[in-house]
């Protein structure tokens, strides 16, 4: 069985979409980390039976308290969905090629510091983008910036609102993310 922890700091939607994906299969679930204690993610890790733990600022930064709790629950991958924190060093280095990302758009464009949930979106409208898309990628010491893994496109009308957009965005990331993790779950 392989382990994994999901990382958020919001609504959790695609926490809770990895979750239903690997409810059948040789892949656990093992732990929620939220770095936000009001994050909905959390009440869907209730209802999912999902052990959770929220990390402080502090406690991120400056201690080695989660590279500790993610060794004890023998994690295999760690899956930011949603985080919106910078990972420190002492993770990276933890668990070196063992964290992946999502970015609700195409880096290298849109990306970087700020530039997250519909703030990405607001910025796609703005620029009369075309298209625009997801990427997995794999995490370094600096926002959105790791190679990538794996990119998917969608098409955009001239009235998509920032809204439209991030349920298109959703949609892409639902049906990619989970299929990625077990590609790379099983891939060494
Ligand atoms: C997702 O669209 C994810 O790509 C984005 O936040 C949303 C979280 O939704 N992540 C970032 O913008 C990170 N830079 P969720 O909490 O419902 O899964």
């Amino acid at each position: 069985m392989k382990k994994i922890a999901v990382f958020v700091s919001g609504s959790g939607s695609n926490a809770e979409n990895i979750a239903n994906y690997f409810q059948q299969k040789e892949v656990e679930l093992a732990l929620i980390v939220s770095n936000n204690p009001k994050a909905y993610a959390l009440e869907r890790a209730k209802k999912l039976s999902i052990k959770s733990i929220t990390i402080d600022r502090a406690e991120f930064y400056e201690t080695n308290k989660i590279v500790e709790i993610l060794q004890k629950h023998e994690i295999d991958l760690l899956i930011l969905a949603g985080f919106l924190w910078l990972v420190p060093p002492r993770l990276i280095s933890a668990f070196p090629n063992k964290i992946i990302n999502i970015h609700p758009a195409l880096l290298p464009q849109y990306g970087g510091k700020g530039m997250y949930g519909m703030h990405v979106h607001r910025a796609v409208v703005k620029n009369k983008e075309t298209e625009t898309g997801i990427t997995i990628h794999w995490v370094n010491e600096k926002y959105d910036d790791g190679a990538i893994l794996f990119q998917a496109k969608c098409s955009l009308t001239g009235t998509d609102t920032p809204e439209d957009i991030a349920h298109k965005i959703h949609k892409l990331e639902f049906e990619h993310y989970p299929k990625i993790i077990e590609t790379i779950l099983f891939s060494n």
